[in-house]
């Protein structure tokens, strides 16, 4: 036994550590539970009566002297930790380095606010394909075989399937609402369509629109006009006004176009509303029968209006922008000038 103390007080003398976890791995080597020395200890009761007394005193010396190590050793330890600290304190007179954080786009904005403003009248957001087949774009819609809508001009047609093609409006989302729903309906379709055009200031093959629709007993024209004119007042503000012109759309009979009059030169006459004193906003209507008995509801028990919106339009003249072309940038420059309408 004399000879494994020996062995074990080298070791303690040549051990040298300065992370705490190794110190502590020491301690637990050496004086845990199965420790090196603690199991010494428990052979001592076997040893000759004769060795006791000597073995004993090397024995309680050894321990000490383990006990005596990991304590200095601690100590050492919590001093390199605050060294290091020390060598890594924060140079607080360096500048600070920013993280730019971007910052929502405008047309996700205002498309917000016009959900809210219908969700505050009971309309539930639907939402549907990009990729549309002919009949949920147009034929369900009561657009006629030779529209020149359909016409390769205005849409893109997937490659190899006549019949598929991106979306030209949301409207396609209310169809299948429609097909799949019994009146009453309060619907908004927010999303994003396509149309073939050539890309410029004021026209881009891409943009945003919200289009709605509200089918039940009874629904009139009366109806549509105080719910776009409640919209209109909500977003753009409590003394602005609306007008209804006599427009065409192939879904709905009558149709109209809305304008809302001009809030920068409240009607006077300026260059963003082209000195009219209004400004043009969506197209509306009754829905039309055929559209209706098309998706399977009776025209004859039921009416409904539908309106629909250009987002991008909306932008444009809320923040006087001047070209279409910026929505699709994402230049960070233009982003962070609408920070402030969060
Ligand atoms: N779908 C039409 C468009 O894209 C807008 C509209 C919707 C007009 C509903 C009338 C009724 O221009």
């Amino acid at each position: 036994m004399i000879d494994e103390i020996e062995k074990i007080k080298s070791e303690i003398e040549s051990f040298t550590a300065r992370e705490a976890a190794e110190i502590e791995h020491f301690r637990i080597r050496m004086l845990g539970r199965k420790g090196l020395i603690t199991n010494l200890f428990k052979d001592f009761k076997n040893i000759p009566v004769e060795q006791k007394k000597q073995t004993g005193k090397l024995l309680n010396a050894l321990k000490q002297l383990a006990q005596e190590k990991v304590e200095s050793l601690k100590k050492e330890a919590v001093l390199h930790t605050a060294e290091r600290t020390e060598e890594h304190k924060p140079d607080l007179t360096m500048p600070a380095t920013f993280t730019d954080t971007g910052s929502r786009h405008p047309i996700s904005v205002v498309r917000d606010r016009i959900n809210n403003i219908f969700a505050r009248l009971d309309y539930v957001i639907s939402e549907g394909p990009e990729i549309e087949d002919d009949w949920h774009n147009f034929t369900a819609l009561n657009f006629p075989e030779n529209h020149p809508a359909r016409d390769m001009q205005d849409t893109f047609f997937i490659e190899k399937a006549p019949d598929i093609a991106l979306r030209t409006h949301t409207s396609s989302v209310q169809v299948r609402v429609m097909q799949s729903s019994k009146p009453p309906i309060r619907t908004i379709s927010p999303g994003r369509v396509f149309r073939n055009e050539a890309v410029c200031a004021r026209a881009h093959c891409i943009f945003h629109q919200v289009e709605g629709l509200y089918v039940d007993k009874n629904v009139s024209f009366a109806d549509m006009k105080q719910t776009l004119y409640y919209f209109a007042r909500e977003m753009f503000g409590p003394d602005t006004e609306i007008r209804l012109r006599p427009s065409f759309f192939p879904f709905t009979e009558p149709s109209a176009e809305m304008d809302v009059s001009c809030n920068i030169c409240s009607r006077k006459g300026c260059p963003i509303c082209k000195y009219s004193g209004w400004i043009e906003m969506l197209g509306c209507g009754m829905v039309d029968p055929n559209v209706l008995d098309n998706c399977g509801i009776d025209s004859k028990k039921y009416t409904g209006f539908a309106f629909g919106m250009g987002i991008e339009r909306i932008v444009l003249n809320k923040y006087h922008i001047n070209d279409l072309r910026l929505f699709f940038e994402n230049d960070i420059r233009f982003l962070k000038q609408f920070e402030a309408i969060l």
